[in-house]
């Protein structure tokens, strides 16, 4: 048996690799036969019809006729980057995580910001959340960060996610309007679930109008869990702080920036990049030890919730840096399979609801956009460490396996195809303790969805409050039916009176009415005592 590179490829790959760009000079069809004239197709006679046996041009309009993909179902349009994250102290009381240990220790990432609602063509500066993923390449394997630049999110349960993006994508029968919030629809839904309120005060704040990607904040949004070499466990948010600060659009400016220059956030990470002026980011946790799980006046497992810093600080343990545009957007950019389950030993999960239906929908859809089961195998998705296994076959099977073992447990080969170490090594799942009856119900601990969507809007300054309120009134003007905008100020009565009178003044409507929305299905208010929420007010 001939030896495997150490890169996990096979000597076909290396073939194929060498063959093609810069090492071939001369033009050839994709299987290596040189291309005559690119400008001519094969004819009977200077003026008569195409020939049918013209390979290269059958070949050529073949492959021209399957250049698209489907985008991505949320997320579709996005812009990356490749980089290096270092951990700046050893994490290892907290986390075995490989790439967390060692300070001189590079780990090569590729990061993908997004919009969520818009189409691959829409405009980058339209208010929306922004996808902020993080492929990490370690030496355990890969880690993806898959994040957003708002630390919580509209709904509590995954099984609430199709009919949000339903309710935010353009409307089925005449697929308008393209903007992420401004209609019917995603008010409809958003005034019918109130838990929306909290990622609602941030969604029409400046936070969805950034300034730059390079300029905004990103969060793993759910507890993950920690686990260190002795199996402790500690719950653990994640946080990306930006080098450069926060710093939004107004909203006058975004939208003609979006008539203008529909680019602009991908011009100018590209144009940073390419100028040497790499933008940067701090990683910061916050930990909560498992024995503290329920000793925050809110469930840590609820993604509507966040920790506010006053209560766990940040810490910021490690760099993150992008500094090299991708060569290929298509190769790298669009054909990058993100997933909050691709986990390393060392970083777990926890229940929250919507994670555990997340860890479902990523791998499936991504079946169905990259064309079977085999993506894993495309540059851009492959780990630096090898992988071995005795999955096979598979629509765009690239790897070719030899022998005729394709098992486990086996004898032939010597039993020695690959080895299961057993014990402790490899990834260990955190033992958690689960002995409860199956239901399919919600958590009372889930139940106050206003309070810290006050707590935000006390902490803006006057000027980002004025900012919240026109984006609330803008956007509900859109709304053509008035029971949508009447029950959606009666949600905002709970954050606020105020802001709630203010964005209802121009709309028509009745004054907020508090006690119509608590009397609504759905509604449930179970107040959370925090207690910085005096002092932030
Ligand atoms: C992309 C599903 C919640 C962040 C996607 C994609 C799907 C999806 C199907 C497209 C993936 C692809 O085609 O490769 C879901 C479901 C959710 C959920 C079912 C809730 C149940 C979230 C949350 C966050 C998030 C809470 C943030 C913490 C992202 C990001 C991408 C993405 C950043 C784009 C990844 C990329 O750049 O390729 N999501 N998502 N999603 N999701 Fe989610």
């Amino acid at each position: 048996r001939r030896p495997k590179p150490a890169n996990g490829s096979n000597d076909k790959q290396e073939q194929l690799a060498a063959s093609t760009a810069e090492n071939a000079p001369r033009l050839t069809t994709n299987q290596g036969v040189q291309v005559p004239d690119n400008h001519n197709s094969l004819r009977a006679g200077v003026r008569g019809p195409s020939l049918l046996e013209d390979f290269i041009l059958r070949e050529k309009i073949t492959h021209f006729d399957h250049e698209r993909i489907p985008e991505r179902v949320v997320h579709a349009r996005g812009e990356a980057a490749h980089g290096y994250f270092e951990v700046y102290r050893s994490m290892s009381q907290f986390t075995s995580a490989d790439f967390l240990q060692d300070p001189s220790v590079k780990t090569p990432v590729f990061v993908r910001f997004s919009t969520v609602a818009g189409s691959r063509g829409s405009a980058d500066t339209v208010r929306d959340v922004r996808g902020f993923a993080v492929k990490f390449y370690t030496r355990e394997g890969n880690y993806d960060l898959v994040g957003n630049n708002i630390p919580v999110f509209f709904i509590q349960d995954a099984i609430k996610f199709p009919d949000l993006i339903h309710a935010v994508k353009p409307e089925p029968h005449h697929e308008m309007p393209q903007a992420a919030s401004a209609h019917d629809t995603f008010w409809d839904f958003a005034s019918l679930m109130p838990e929306t309120t909290h990622m609602l005060m941030w969604a029409m704040s400046d936070r969805a109008i950034p300034r730059s990607l390079r300029m905004m904040e990103g969060f793993g949004v759910h507890s993950f869990r920690f686990v260190n070499a002795r199996g402790e466990s500690h719950f653990v948010k994640f946080h990306w702080k930006p080098k450069l600060g926060i710093h939004g659009l107004a909203w006058d400016e975004a939208q003609k920036i979006a008539g203008k220059d529909p680019d602009f956030h991908r011009r100018d990470l590209w144009e940073a990049i390419a100028r040497g002026d790499f933008p940067e980011w701090e990683l910061g946790v916050q930990m909560i030890p498992q024995d503290k799980e329920h000793s925050l006046p809110f469930d840590l497992l609820d993604p509507t919730k966040l920790i506010p810093e006053e209560m766990v600080p940040v810490q910021r343990i490690g760099r993150l840096v992008l500094n090299r545009n991708p060569d290929n957007f298509f190769a790298e950019t669009e054909q990058v399979a993100f997933h909050p389950g691709h986990v390393v030993p060392g970083i777990d999960f926890s229940n929250d609801p919507l994670l555990q239906g997340r860890l479902f929908s990523y791998t499936d859809t991504q079946l169905s956009r990259l064309g079977g089961p085999n993506f894993h195998e495309l540059p851009i998705n492959k780990s630096v460490c090898p992988f071995h296994n005795f999955q096979r076959d598979g629509m765009h099977r690239q790897t070719i396996s030899r022998g005729h073992v394709a098992y486990e447990p086996h004898s032939l080969n010597d039993g020695k195809e690959f080895r299961i170490d057993g014990g402790s090594a490899g990834f260990q799942s955190f033992p958690e303790e689960i002995e409860t009856p199956k239901l399919r119900r919600r958590s009372p601990s889930f139940d106050d969805h206003f309070t810290q969507a006050r707590l935000f809007f006390n902490s803006q300054s006057a000027a980002e409050k004025e900012h919240i309120i026109a984006a609330f009134r803008f956007e509900l003007s859109k709304v053509t039916a008035p029971i949508i905008r009447q029950r959606m100020v009666d949600n905002l009565a709970h954050v606020d009176e105020k802001l709630a009178r203010r964005v209802a003044e121009p709309l028509g409507i009745g004054a907020p009415d508090p006690k119509a929305a608590a009397g609504r299905a759905g509604f449930r208010e179970h107040r959370m005592k925090l207690p910085i929420e005096e002092s932030a007010a």
